[in-house]
This record gives C-alpha cells, structure tokens and sequence, in this order.
C-alpha cells in the first residue's frame, strides 16, 4: 500500500506541474521573466515590474481589464506588434476625437483602378492604398465562397461628409441625423479606411455578404466600428455595413483582448497605451 500512496503523490505532482507548463501564457512568457525578488522584468520587451504592471492596469475599464489579465504576456506580445502598424489606423474618431477639417490620407487610391477584383457601386471610390491588399484578399476569399462584398462607399472629404451630414439633419431632424450620420470632421470615412458594404441599410446584417463578413473581416484587418447594443459607447446606432481597416495586429487584439468591441480598443489606444509603451525595451 506505501507504495501506492507513493505512486498517486508521484502522479498529482506530474499533473500539477503538466498544467503550470501548459496554457496561452506558458508559451510566450519565460518563468523566470515573472516578477524577481528585486521587482525587475515581468515581460521581456517591458521594463516594468508585475506589480508596474498591475498599476497600469488597475484603472482599465473592466469591460476588457480581466481579459489582459488572464493573459498578460500574450497581450504585451501583441502590443509590441501594434506599434510596428501606422497610428492613424488606430486611431480614435468619434464624436468627441474629431480630425482636424482639413485631414487628408496622402496614400489615397483610386478604386476604379481594380474594378477587375473589386465590386463597386458606382466609380469614383477612393481608399487608403495601405488598406487595399488586406481588401484584395478579403473580398477574393469572400468570392471563392459564393459571397460577393459590394463596396458603396470608402474614403469621404470633410466636404462631402459635410453635405451628407446635412441632408441626414434635413431628412431626420438633428437627434436623429445625429444617431446615424457623422458631423464632418468625426467620420471614420475622412480617415480612408472605412469602408460601407451592400445596401447601407439595416437588412445587410441578415444578407449572405453581411453574415460573412461579420464572421471574417478580422483576418483581414477589417473591424466593425458600430456594433449592434453599443450606441451609447459609440455614439452610434447599429451599422452592420460600416467596418474600418484598424489592421491585422489590432483586429486580432481587439477580438482578444477588448471584447470584440473597437471602441474599447481605440480608446485604450488613445488613453492608456503610451503608458505601457513608455516601459519599452529598445531592441
Ligand atoms: N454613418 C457613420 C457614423 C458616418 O457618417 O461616418
Ligand atoms: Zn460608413
């Protein structure tokens, strides 16, 4: 009998220590990079301690806070990546963060130019050229399975978003224009990322492309900006059409990391991310 009872002490300690070498965090995080007896080196790219690291974290909303938390070193991993992608494109812009009127992408490219891959609604669309490889792959994938992903409308001047604004007010009146449309200078559109598929009306959601991008587009960079249940976070009501290329690195943590919600991430961005930047290790 001793010896069983040696046999199963032997086995709850190889299965204790099976699963402190296994999860997301054992991969990317050397054990000796947690927090030492002199505070020093909890994540090899930062120089700040665990318990640095919990202060910076302790006023994170807590809508995503446990998710960082939970996986702390695969979350640091991705925000040295996010800082290697242009910051416009994660940028915040919303009805409180306006662009400056006269913002312009200098990169913008003319849409019509791939009319032999792209779907448009009419000519004249414009895009950043940096979104428009992850576009390109995003609407061929979305082709080879039966789905095709009309764009109706990309990049919008401050002008234009001027004049839009202004028929919604006449249209609606001002509360409500102020639900769907942006006032110039707070649209996404005027970044050159965003991008509006299909029909621009709320029966795009229940569509074959609607189902399939909200699905999809964040292997491809894309992030929907105006989710369904969000409109006092955003400012917003539900636009299952509108989607912002934020990039591959930011999608992935925001799908990760904040909830599925861009908000949270380009207010993390905005607010609290130079903070954690600032404990860098240059390489
Ligand atoms: N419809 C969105 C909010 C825009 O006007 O940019
Ligand atoms: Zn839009």
């Amino acid at each position: 009998m001793p010896d069983l009872r040696v046999s199963i002490v032997i086995l709850i300690g190889l299965v204790l220590l099976l699963g402190a070498c296994s999860g997301r965090d054992a991969e990317v995080t050397d054990p000796g990079q947690e927090q030492t007896s002199d505070g020093t080196a909890f994540h090899p790219s930062f120089s700040f301690s665990k318990t640095e690291f919990e202060e910076l974290t302790s006023t994170l909303p807590q809508e995503y806070r446990a998710s960082i938390l939970a996986h702390p070193a695969a979350f640091l991993d991705q925000l040295v990546r996010l800082k290697t992608q242009p910051e416009e494109l994660t940028w915040l812009v919303d009805k409180e963060h306006p662009l400056a009127a006269d913002y312009a992408p200098e990169d913008l490219v003319d849409m019509d130019d791939h009319t032999d891959r792209l779907d448009l609604s009419r000519t004249g669309h414009r895009l950043r050229g940096i979104v428009l490889p992850d576009l390109l792959a995003m609407v061929d994938a979305a082709r080879t399975e039966g789905v095709t992903l009309l764009i109706s409308s990309a990049y919008r001047s401050y002008s234009y978003q001027e004049q839009l604004y202004g028929r919604w007010v006449e249209q609606l009146g001002q509360k409500e224009a102020d639900r769907v449309s942006a006032k110039p200078g707070s649209s996404q559109h005027q970044l050159g990322t965003a991008i509006d598929f299909g029909c621009i009306c709320d029966e795009f959601a229940k569509t074959e492309a609607g189902r399939w991008i909200a699905s999809n587009a964040w292997k491809y960079g894309f992030s929907l900006s105006y989710p369904d249940g969000y409109e006092s976070l955003t400012g917003y009501a539900y636009e299952s059409w509108h989607f912002r290329y934020i990039g591959k690195v930011a999608a992935r943590m925001e799908r990760e990391f904040f909830a599925g919600i861009q908000q949270h991430l380009t207010e993390f961005v905005d607010g609290n991310a130079d903070a954690f930047w600032s404990f860098l290790i240059e390489i």
